[in-house]
């Protein structure tokens, strides 16, 4: 499979062929989601929650996302990489954001970044892409403003705010913005900003009129049994599968029945040192 660009991206919209992003924060899970054909893996600052155990994303700092984007990019060199601006690093100054933006790209090889927010970061967006650097756009329910938005709740469901988040949508894509993350909006508002703006909208809670969705890693996977929003879909349940495989392990170190003849390492006879042929790959 080729690699994607963000001229693909432009292209699925035009041809109409959903675009898929998850979110990834290790390499083993990004080679996972590029073996897949995911088309975009999104680096986000939830990893703060999902990594960190955090209850919101505040605290996430610019060189955990490099950190991890990195991680990402040696696991998945094929999809499009985008990191997320965590919050602080670009509401402050267009010059921090551009500073902060280049960072994840140089340090974290990410393709783009995302920033959140609609009319009041359009000199960022603005900025960031003069400096050579795509942006995605995020409007609806954006969580770092979960102190604003009274809770991680779901935007524009009136008329009058269903109109700020669409002029939010239009200011960041006159501001450059290639591409929008839709997040907690109804799927009618999605549908109608998606068929307003000429470039991609990637919903995740905002029903199927987007141009593609995205969704966190570990709620695909269900691998959190206490987080099961009507958006999430699960596809696996990980939580049970990876619980009953340690449950596995514990039972066979426990019984001794683990490690066994075939997978452990002898020592040669005397004289037969020259036999001696096994191979280590990766011995920790
Ligand atoms: O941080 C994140 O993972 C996100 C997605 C949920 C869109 O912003």
């Amino acid at each position: 499979m080729r690699k994607v660009t963000i001229v693909n991206l432009a292209e699925a919209k035009v041809q109409k062929q959903p675009i898929t992003m998850v979110t990834a924060y290790d390499a083993t899970m990004a080679k996972i989601a590029d073996d897949a054909g995911v088309d975009t893996i999104l680096v986000g600052d939830s990893l703060g929650m999902v990594i960190g155990g955090r209850d919101n994303t505040l605290e996430v700092t610019l060189e955990e996302v490099a950190y991890h984007c990195r991680a990402v990019r040696r696991g998945a060199s094929r999809p499009f990489l985008v990191a997320d601006m965590p919050f602080m690093t670009y509401q402050t100054s267009t010059d921090e954001a551009v500073r902060h933006a280049g960072y994840l790209v140089r340090r974290g090889r990410a393709e783009a970044v995302k920033l959140e927010g609609g009319e009041s970061i359009v000199e960022q967006v603005a900025a960031i892409v003069a400096a050579g650097i795509p942006v995605v756009g995020h409007v609806g329910l954006t969580p770092q403003s979960v102190h604003a938005m009274g809770g991680f709740k779901v935007q524009g469901r009136h008329q009058a705010a269903a109109d700020r988040v669409l002029l939010d949508a239009r200011a960041v894509v006159e501001a450059g913005a290639f591409m929008v993350v839709l997040e907690g909006i109804p799927k009618e508002l999605a549908a109608r900003i998606t068929h307003d703006l000429a470039v991609p909208t990637i919903g995740i809670g905002a029903g199927v009129g987007c141009d593609g969705q995205v969704l966190v890693c570990t709620d695909l996977l269900g691998m959190n049994p206490d987080f099961r929003p009507k958006f999430v879909r699960q596809f696996m349940q990980g939580y049970d599968l990876m619980r009953s495989a340690f449950e596995s392990y514990v039972g066979a170190v426990r019984a001794r029945s683990f490690p066994n003849d075939s997978e452990s390492f002898s020592s040669p006879a005397a004289g037969e040192r020259k036999a001696v042929g096994d191979k280590v790959t990766r011995l920790y």
